[in-house]
């Protein structure tokens, strides 16, 4: 299967949950029909361990630390997927920073070429004359993280980077690169770390491939 229809499907299915009520209601037969089935983590092949993950991280956070050392960061995570990613980073930066969370619908991503994203949650505080990093979990086609960086420069920072865990250059829409990447992955749908299917396996602790065809199905 097309992993991009695989997102598509994932966005839809999470809002069917929300309809139909919460997840509670996966249990309807209406539900069982269109939620698709789980898959333990723990089949799924491992891209990146712990160890690898939290290696990168913490050579990103000194990065980070060195190239603004003496300022005041604002860290930018786009929820939900970037939670786990900003958490360990910014424990791994030694200067003085502060966290905000944006939220965005990728509602007709897939579908519809320019890219609807449409901004669920705000910053909270301004950031006018600050020094912004946005910490995304995935760079894909771009059309979030460039939907975000021009929202973002709207607010005019005294800069503004982007961090992201993972970077599939290959599947770029819109020409966009992150300064700060953890590793660069081909084409492939991967879960864990924050990263969900259909909201699944955010809290799986390595990055996992998720089997275009799972076993049994
Ligand atoms: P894009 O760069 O606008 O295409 O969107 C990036 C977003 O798509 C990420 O923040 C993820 O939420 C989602 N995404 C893209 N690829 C994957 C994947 O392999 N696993 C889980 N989510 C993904
Ligand atoms: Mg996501």
């Amino acid at each position: 299967m097309d992993y991009m229809a695989e997102a598509t499907q994932s966005d839809a299915f999470s809002s069917e949950i929300r309809r139909a009520g919460g997840p509670q209601s996966r249990y309807s037969t209406r539900m069982s029909l269109s939620v698709p089935p789980y898959v333990a983590p723990e089949t799924m092949e491992v891209l990146y361990s712990t160890k690898q993950i939290a290696d990168r991280v913490k050579a990103i956070g000194q990065q980070i630390s060195e190239e603004y050392k003496g300022e005041s960061i604002v860290l930018i995570g786009v929820l939900k997927g970037a939670a786990i990613f900003l958490s360990d980073l910014a424990r791994a930066i030694s200067v003085d920073n502060t966290f905000d969370f944006v939220a965005v619908s990728s509602y007709g991503r897939a579908r519809v070429s320019s890219g609807a994203v449409k901004l669920i949650k705000d910053i909270d505080n301004p950031i006018e004359g600050k020094h912004v990093i946005i910490v995304e979990d995935i760079l894909d086609t771009g059309l979030t993280l460039s939907y975000l960086r021009g929202l973002m420069l709207q607010h005019k920072p005294a800069s503004l980077k982007i961090a992201t865990c993972l970077d599939k250059p290959e599947r770029r829409l819109v020409p966009i690169e992150a300064d700060y990447v953890c590793f660069k992955i081909p084409n492939r749908f991967v879960i864990g770390y924050g990263m969900d299917f259909a909201e699944r396996y955010r809290g799986v602790p390595d990055i996992r491939i998720m089997p275009e065809n799972p076993p049994g199905h």
